[in-house]
């Protein structure tokens, strides 16, 4: 069997100095039938070896489950990426920051008084222990030594940037090797003197992450890992974008002079991203460093290759520059050069979520939390029995809140903003407010906060309480209109479900305009697509051709401000919006 090492200056394959030069390719942010596809195109760059992070809470949804279905099928794309003859790299967290919803800490985790994530307290500890031990029951017989690509596992990720608990980091190595991992392990961490010397362990290989100052970074890293092979764990070649910003790109020659800086130095490297993907669904997280921003669906992040697969400009430098330290292969993927098919539907038959309100109701004296409903979208109702306007004020709004009087809308209320008060024009009559989250924070002190309206809800100065809640079963809103009780409407004041249908001749990638509307969800054929917003930047949904059919097509959008057309436009091509340049 094959032997790969960490050597007294390189990584070591049967002995030999080994340089990886590696792209990271997220399973779970790509259709799994458009893996192989993006591997044989991160081969034809000249990499050899993929890098993925494991996302613990889309796999463990709910305490004691493990789903490895459709595109969470890891061992599916360690086996893709094993057949076209590249290596492995796992990066299992438990925390993985990746601009994912909550940095892929499940939400239950916080649901128990005490636990404490990212350190070491027991109850975290007994979680995360079945958690690796699922995944590296995958990983284990997949290694190098047994037959496998996996070659390098990494503990923890940038835990420098977070906390300094070492019993724990020490715990988190342990807890891996004692699920059978014999390849090597590495920590990752910023290039910052205090972070790399809370967030590395000793007998585990620091790496960096970095994309800029390749060599100053290098020599950072050199003073924490005197001896070994030097690692670019995350070369940024791109950036992620946030609502309400400009869409991040860098400049191809720039960051291709950085890799040729990095491959030049002699440092192995993991390219961030090799090829982005998509934050499917409600998978997306959020920063917050004093202001709320959620992260937007797409994650293209001006990598090689598009959100959609195909090369850029980026992808033929960086083969080029690859190409003077290592063979490349003779073969070029060719850009598309095809546009997606232009067409337009039209939405109708709107269902009013309100009136639909399809999902579990629950009574409560307090407000509860939706991590407490598990939900991502709730109504809540009340009554109220007092006259004239008063003011309805929330602790924090977490992170979005439309309120309705009688099923009229009063106003929205929005985190970014701040915003914690509305004036109702009356206090009598029919409370509903809809909250939505917007995807949890990923990185820093915030992850794992409680999401909804953080009480007390007040009106004047006396609390708000018997609530009804209504957690929103998103996946019933592509079926709701064979739902009983569920009748379209002509017109719906607030959030509504709407559908469109089309036919097509076979399947392709298609890019859904979305600037054009509001707020809200969508899916084709019941593939939740993820949120749109008109604020920007993305103005468009990428939907993988997988999920589109040859015939009729199915399009249900859940608008939960307005349609100022009901105009369904697939666009040609992406437009993920402005750049600051
Ligand atoms: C850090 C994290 C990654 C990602 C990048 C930014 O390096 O380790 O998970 O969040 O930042 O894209």
């Amino acid at each position: 069997m094959p032997h790969f090492a960490i050597g007294a200056s390189d990584f070591l394959l049967d002995g030999r100095p080994f340089r990886i030069v590696s792209g990271a390719l997220h399973y779970f942010r790509v259709h799994p039938d458009a893996w192989a596809d993006r591997i044989e195109k991160a081969r034809l760059m000249g990499l050899n070896t993929i890098e993925t992070y494991v996302p613990w809470n889309a796999h463990s949804p709910r305490p004691g489950v493990f789903d490895t279905s459709g595109m969470l099928d890891l061992e599916r794309f360690l086996r893709e990426v094993a057949a076209a003859g590249l290596y492995a790299i796992v990066r299992p967290g438990p925390y993985i920051c990746a601009e994912w919803d909550n940095g892929g800490l499940p939400a239950w985790l916080f649901q128990e008084a005490g636990t404490e994530v990212r350190r070491y307290e027991p109850k975290f500890m007994a979680a995360v222990t079945q958690y690796l031990q699922d995944v590296l029951d995958i990983v284990r017989p997949l290694q190098i030594d047994q037959g496998g690509p996996v070659l390098l596992v990494q503990v923890e990720n940038e835990y420098g940037a977070f906390g300094n608990d070492g019993t724990y980091l020490k715990a988190i190595a342990e807890t891996i090797r004692g699920a059978g991992i014999t390849v090597p392990l590495a920590t990752v961490d910023q290039p910052i003197d205090a972070m790399l010397e809370a967030g590395g362990l000793d007998g585990v290989l620091r790496t960096g992450s970095f994309g800029s100052r390749v060599g100053e970074r290098l020599a950072t890293l050199r003073r924490h890992q005197p001896a070994g092979p030097l690692m670019c764990m995350e070369f940024w070649d791109g950036w992620f974008d946030n609502w309400g910003g400009p869409h991040h790109t860098t400049s191809v020659a720039e960051t291709a002079a950085e890799l040729d800086a990095l491959l030049a130095a002699g440092a192995s490297v993991n390219i961030y991203m090799f090829h982005g993907g998509t934050n499917f669904g409600l998978t997306s997280g959020a920063n917050d460093k004093g202001i709320y921003q959620p992260t937007v669906t797409s994650y293209d992040y001006d990598a090689p290759l598009d959100e959609a697969g195909n090369p850029t400009e980026k992808f033929h430098a960086f083969r080029e520059v690859i190409s003077r330290y290592a063979d490349v292969p003779d073969a070029v993927p060719l850009p598309s050069g095809r546009t997606a098919p232009e067409f337009t539907a039209q939405l109708a038959e709107p269902i009013g979520l309100l009136a639909a309100a399809p999902g579990a109701w629950s009574e409560h004296e307090a407000m509860p939390t939706l991590d407490l409903l598990d939900a991502r979208v709730a109504i809540f109702r009340t009554e109220l029995r007092g006259g004239g306007p008063a003011l309805l004020s929330f602790g924090e709004v977490r992170d979005r809140v439309q309120v309705f009087l009688d099923g009229a809308p009063v106003g929205v209320l929005e985190r970014e903003r701040r915003e914690r008060a509305i004036m109702l024009p009356h206090s009598r009559g029919r409370l509903e407010l809809v909250v939505e989250d917007q995807g949890r924070v990923n990185y820093g002190p915030r992850i794992g906060e409680p999401k909804g309206l953080i009480g007390p809800i007040r009106l004047g100065a006396d609390e708000l309480t018997g609530w009804s809640a209504c957690a929103i079963d998103l996946d019933r809103l592509p079926r709701l209109w064979d739902a009983a009780g569920c009748t379209p409407a002509a017109l719906v004041p607030g959030p509504a479900v709407w559908r469109a249908t089309f036919e097509l001749d076979g399947p392709s990638d298609l890019f859904l305009r979305s600037d054009v509307w509001g707020k809200g969800i969508a899916w084709l054929n019941g593939f939740n697509l993820g949120r749109y917003w008109s604020r920007g930047p993305q103005w468009t949904l990428y939907v993988p051709s997988p999920v589109v059919r040859s015939g009729t097509n199915t399009l249900v959008v859940l608008e939960l401000d307005t349609l100022p057309t009901t105009t369904a436009t697939f666009a040609g091509a992406a437009d993920l919006g402005p750049t600051e340049l």
